[in-house]
């Protein structure tokens, strides 16, 4: 029996090899082949990354619970495969000058023995500080109407148990358990260190706004995202999407505790433009300086956090990675110095 290894383990193996891997099934999706021939695209996670693979008509599917081992048809045995623990037996091809991993053998194994929940990632920064400094933040507000407001959505209408834990996305960037407050965090420290070297340069900025938006700008995420156990995009996720799920919750929010008129727009004005430009979802494009801040905190929290998943993913071998179409360009390791 071939050792078991990480994620991260198997994408350093060169072309060629075979692997042996365990892990939750975060995604499946069946497709056909040119030849009408059904195929699988399985994205498996552990606490190390993530690995996406193609499952062929050719590959076997085992059910090796309770001790047994015997196939199954993937379609048509009762078993849901997303959220749960599967061994794969696999091997690295090369495709079009892409690596490319094939998933031969996929075994579901017994989910009390090995518990999904064991293989979630978490935020690699430190929860306690996160909370810390997340509450903090709230009390730097200085807007009495506006602290009291940001206090009351997260712990008077009790956002803060899911919030604490949510992730900030199903791929690509902090999608792990504390991942949305991770990037809520950083966002607003790094909104308020903007603020502040624009302020010395004669620009007026609000630091309240740029607080409070920050903190609020991806509530929408609770209702666009479930974890069950690996991240997942909800039917109102698909449908709605986070930005308009997020503005409505705080529309809400914000008659509930009759947040000035005023501040709800300005509010309101940074949470739909956050994202910067209309083809990423956002209806308008950030027309304050709050929103620009809280719009260029965003963008960069992103791109940084996707630039370190992808580097992780390199192989030793390289330095740079394929071309991205998400950002449009590769990404490179950069140099030691
Ligand atoms: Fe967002
Ligand atoms: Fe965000």
């Amino acid at each position: 029996m071939k050792k078991i290894l990480n994620i991260r383990e198997v994408r350093q193996l060169p072309k060629n090899s075979d692997f042996n891997v365990m892990g939750i099934v975060s995604k499946l999706t069946r497709r056909k082949d040119r030849n009408d021939n059904p195929f699988w695209e399985m994205t498996i996670s552990d606490s190390s990354g993530d690995l996406e693979g193609k499952v062929w008509a050719a590959s076997t599917w085992r059910n090796t619970q309770g001790g047994d081992n015997f196939p199954i048809d993937p379609d048509n045995c009762g078993l849901k495969f997303e959220g749960s623990t599967v061994e794969i037996i696999g091997k690295i091809a090369e495709y079009r000058e892409q690596i490319q991993y094939n998933f031969n053998d996929i075994y579901y194994l017994d989910q009390n023995e090995n518990p999904p929940h064991l293989f979630v990632r978490h935020s690699p920064v430190k929860n306690d500080f996160l909370e810390d400094t997340f509450i903090n933040l709230i009390a730097e507000i200085s807007h009495e109407e506006l602290r009291n407001f940001v206090e009351a959505v997260f712990f008077k209408h009790g956002l803060w148990e899911k919030f604490k834990t949510w992730p900030a996305a199903i791929s690509l960037h902090h999608a792990y358990t504390g991942g949305l407050l991770e990037h809520s965090v950083s966002v607003a420290l790094g909104a308020k260190d903007l603020a502040k070297h624009y302020k010395d340069f004669a620009i007026p900025v609000n630091m309240d706004l740029i607080i409070a938006g920050a903190l609020l700008h991806d509530i929408g995420k609770l209702e666009a995202y479930s974890i069950s156990p690996v991240p997942q995009m909800t039917l109102p996720g698909n449908v709605i999407e986070h930005i308009t799920l997020g503005y409505c919750k705080f529309m809400k929010l914000a008659e509930v505790e009759k947040l000035d008129e005023k501040i709800t727009l300005a509010l309101g004005h940074i949470m739909v433009s956050h994202h910067g430009r209309r083809e990423f979802g956002s209806p308008v494009l950030p027309e304050t300086p709050e929103a620009m801040i809280v719009n260029a905190a965003d963008d960069l929290d992103f791109r940084l956090s996707y630039w370190k998943l992808q580097i992780e993913a390199l192989n030793n071998q390289s330095d740079v990675t394929d071309y991205l179409p998400l950002i449009e360009r590769r990404l490179w390791r950069g140099i030691n110095l």
